[in-house]
């Protein structure tokens, strides 16, 4: 039988998932080639407290039908943790929830990408965001990064020139790189969109997993009408209740509301109410302390084995949060071909192809240093050591 398949089906870049599935069910196999948070810092005993609140308290609201902008106490929350950590004067209207702020991605998509129209992302930028935008057939058009953030002469240039519908970028420890843009560079960034028009989508999937205590202001603070912004639950709490929130301006979040509704009517409600009842019992900032402070030591412990083990052609990024870091590769070694010599060798890694929209990618590849234990990472280095070694450099 062949079947009728959209031309948007054939769009989609060629997933690597299936291999990794495969690689993270064996038990044997050390995986950096992962993006998952570490079980062992899910608040299972909250998050079970607040669901049996829910559901004795206000079981048979939650298990209704609700309306597609989010259940209101949670979207005032967000809005009110914005003022208070950013100083960003949000207001529950501007904000609606989402099925994981993956789903911000496809309806952005959806509400401004017409096939052919110009989609500005990071070289290399978040997978997940070519896969999702690439089913509305855009152009890609890729701008690279320095250790600054995306580069402004270049994205100036774009805008100016070929007016992509909207850039996406991750302003905030990068996935895949981890990298950080610097407070300059958000500010030319707004400046740019404010200049020409243009729209900054901009990701902060990752930005309360700070390792420092640096503020960062999002682009958003310098540009507010020019930006979307979206944030996630899943990094902080539980990526399995798929929270996510969009927050934007009023004309968005009004074509926002149609293409949400069209596409499932409603996000989870007995979800949103039990995430609501766990934040408002719950210590956040404590709990997100208790994260970073694991997840920064082993940042540090990775980059420090990366430095011992590593030759000095191979160049590691320096993240100040979240969960990944880049290493670029010398010309002798093939990422892909890293990737089946590690294999071999108990370790994996992910190849950087994936995350290049145009092509490339060769020459890099992404380490998530979040979900493995220290001991593994202490293994997983030392394989990665000899599985370099095996190129005789
Ligand atoms: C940069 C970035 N954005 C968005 C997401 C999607 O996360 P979620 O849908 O769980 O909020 C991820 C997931 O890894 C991510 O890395």
């Amino acid at each position: 039988m062949k079947y009728p398949f959209s031309g948007r089906m054939y769009s989609a870049p060629e997933s690597f998932l299936g291999r990794l599935f495969a690689v993270s069910n064996n038990p044997e196999i050390i995986s950096f080639a992962g993006g998952l948070p570490d079980s062992s810092l899910l608040d299972v005993e909250g998050i079970k407290d607040a669901s049996s609140y829910v559901m004795e308290e206000e079981g048979r609201e939650a298990l209704q039908y609700t309306t597609t902008t989010g259940y209101l106490p949670l979207r005032e929350y967000i809005a009110e943790r914005y003022n208070k950590r950013l100083g960003i004067p949000a207001s529950a209207d501007d904000i609606r929830i989402v099925n994981g702020s993956q789903q911000c991605l496809d309806l952005t998509a959806k509400i401004f990408l017409d096939s052919g129209d110009a989609v500005g992302i990071e070289n290399p930028g978040y997978l997940g965001a070519i896969e999702a935008f690439s089913m509305y057939q855009p152009v890609f058009k890729c701008v690279d990064m320095d250790d600054n953030g995306v580069l402004s002469d270049v994205f100036k240039t774009l805008f100016e020139k070929e007016k992509p519908k909207f850039f996406y970028g991750i302003p905030n420890f990068q996935n895949p790189s981890g990298r950080s843009y610097s407070d300059e560079r958000r500010k030319e960034i707004a400046e740019i969109i404010r200049e020409t028009d243009g729209i900054f989508y901009e990701d902060d999937a990752f930005g309360e997993l700070s390792f420092d205590n640096k503020p960062r202001m999002p682009v958003k603070k310098y540009a507010p009408e020019n930006t979307i912004m979206s944030g996630s639950f899943s990094k902080i709490i539980a990526p399995g209740m798929r929270i996510g929130w969009i927050y934007a301006p009023k004309e968005v979040i009004s074509q926002f509301d149609c293409a949400k509704q069209a596409a499932d009517l409603h996000s989870n409600f007995l979800c949103q109410k039990i995430m609501h009842r766990y934040l408002t019992s719950v210590d956040l900032d404590s709990h997100i302390r208790k994260i970073t402070a694991a997840y920064s030591k082993k940042c540090r412990l990775m980059c420090s084995l990366c430095d011992e083990h590593l030759p000095e052609s191979i160049v590691r990024t320096d993240p100040k949060g979240g969960m990944f870091m880049l290493l670029t590769l010398p010309k002798k070694i093939n990422s892909l071909k890293l990737f089946e010599e590690g294999l071999k060798r108990k370790v994996a890694v992910l190849p950087g192809i994936p995350f290049y929209a145009n092509g490339g990618g060769e020459d890099t590849v992404r380490l998530n240093f979040s979900s493995s234990t220290e001991d593994e990472i202490i293994s997983g280095m030392k394989r990665l050591k000899d599985t370099v070694a095996s190129f005789r450099l």
